[in-house]
């Protein structure tokens, strides 16, 4: 177990290392954006080639796609995202602040320790009517003013609207797409009938998708524009029990963010979606929850059974066919398909608090350690020369791991200062360069979590830390 951190903190410690910024940060920035720094960056693409190497490149039942962000409009009408992928809005008429209604409901539920809810509760999917009879009732106040004064919720989408076209004015209405799946859906003939896959498979994805939220926040927990990583695994329903199917991407993902990505165990669990709250195309889902600064939050769907939604679905307005012939029966047939979905952003915030730990050295000495998993930690090893005439060889052989490893060299203050600062960081090893380098050909190795040390020859330096990466 580590030490719990702040959000508050979280934040200085990610902009002062290099982790994260602000979006636009010199104009003053832009609400709920961010830019990942050259350490954010680098611990960003560790995470999702980790995922693609678990996912894809290390299962036989997996393919990869990169879809285009702009899709034609009609796969939004098809997936049910023009008519269902909204949020129930509504006004306060004396300060004109606008709210989710359903999250309103799920604050006062929160604060009042109550299951009471608004008739034909459906959270965002309740009727407006029974949204504001009980927001009413209860005299839930307007966060900003004070007031309850509420206009009747409105269905507000979610898809950021954008013109395809140069001519001002005529261009197309498309969308940013909301989902990475759909562009899987609507490839999905395309890559059957290039792989000649068998069921069950699936298809990967990694990729932007945007959502206009109103209630952004928590840092890079929710963003509009953010990354995510989805799969779609295809599978017969009658030779495939979708619910053992469950348990397996269950089992996957969980050991994907404990095992790999090295998150705390101890704030990890499931949670399955309650029947009110599933998604318009999900007969059964089960998340994985991380507990955040902030409470328990949605890491991550472990599986989200969809059934044969969606492929029925362009099925129908493309007006193409999307079966599957079984080569050894010859059944015809719409595949189901499990989603496993993961937001790339809310993994690294993740693997930042899990990784965050306050180590007490001695009674006068306490240093911070960011205890990456190896794998992902953005450097590797730090190449330390013990004097600046040491830099010449230090070089070299920066240069020779540099080929193996994720390298950085640091030859300014005291060892002792140059081991903290790559702690801060969280470099797994540190290899100092001393005279006796040049006798030797030897070099001090300095492990991260024991703060041990061993001199290893260079010959044997590369095998040495692959050996202690994993
Ligand atoms: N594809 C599921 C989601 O984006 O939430």
């Amino acid at each position: 177990m580590t030490t719990k951190i702040s959000m508050e903190q979280l934040v200085n410690l990610c902009k002062q290392r290099g982790f994260i910024f602000q979006g636009s940060d010199i104009y003053g920035g832009l609400a709920n954006s961010w830019d990942y720094g050259p350490l954010g960056v680098q611990l960003l693409k560790n995470i999702k080639d980790l995922w693609w190497k678990t996912m894809v490149e290390e299962r036989m039942d997996m393919v990869g796609l990169d879809s285009a962000i702009l899709m034609n409009p009609s796969v939004w009408e098809a997936s049910g995202h023009v008519a269902s992928f909204t949020d129930p809005l509504m006004d306060c008429r004396a300060c004109k602040a606008r709210v989710r209604a359903d999250k309103m409901v799920d604050e006062w539920q929160h604060a009042n320790n109550s299951d009471e809810k608004p008739a034909n509760w459906a959270g965002e999917k309740t009727p407006p009517a029974d949204l504001l009879a009980f927001i009413n009732e209860k005299k839930m106040p307007c966060p900003s003013c004070g007031k309850c004064d509420w206009t009747e919720p409105k269905a507000f989408n979610l898809m950021f609207k954008t013109k395809m076209g140069v001519v001002e004015g005529e261009g197309k209405d498309v969308f940013l797409r909301p989902e990475t799946a759909q562009g899987i859906f609507v490839n999905f003939k395309n890559v059957l009938d290039t792989t000649r896959r068998k069921l069950p498979f699936g298809i990967a994805q990694i990729g932007k998708a945007f959502r206009n939220e109103i209630t952004p926040g928590n840092y890079i927990f929710r963003t509009r524009e953010f990354e995510q990583m989805e799969i779609e695994y295809f599978f017969d329903p009658e030779t495939t029990d979708w619910k053992e199917l469950l348990e397996t991407w269950k089992t996957t993902s969980m050991a994907f963010v404990r095992d790999q990505l090295g998150m705390d165990e101890t704030r990890l669990r499931f949670r399955d979606h309650d029947p009110d709250e599933l998604s318009h195309y999900s007969k059964g889902t089960t998340d994985i929850e991380f507990e955040f600064p902030f409470g328990w939050g949605e890491l991550c769907a472990a599986g989200a059974y969809r059934g044969a939604y969606d492929l029925t679905q362009h099925q129908t307005h493309s007006s193409k066919t999307l079966t599957y012939r079984d080569p050894f029966t010859n059944k015809e047939f719409v595949p189901h398909v499990m989603e496993p979905s993961f937001g790339v952003g809310r993994l690294m915030l993740a693997v930042l608090l899990s990784a965050y730990d306050e180590e007490t050295v001695s009674e006068d000495d306490t240093r911070t350690v960011m205890r990456f998993a190896p794998a992902i930690a953005p450097v590797t090893v730090a190449v330390l020369p013990l004097v600046n005439k040491l830099g010449d060889r230090a070089t070299e052989l920066a240069q020779d791991l540099i080929k193996q490893f994720r390298v950085q060299m640091d030859s300014s203050g005291s060892i002792g200062k140059r081991y903290r600062r790559q702690d801060e960081i969280g470099t797994p090893f540190c290899v100092t360069v001393d005279f006796e380098t040049l006798e030797d050909n030897a070099v001090t190795v300095r492990h991260r979590d024991s703060m041990q040390q061993e001199r290893i020859a260079i010959s044997e330096l590369p095998a040495y830390l692959r050996s202690h990466m994993a």
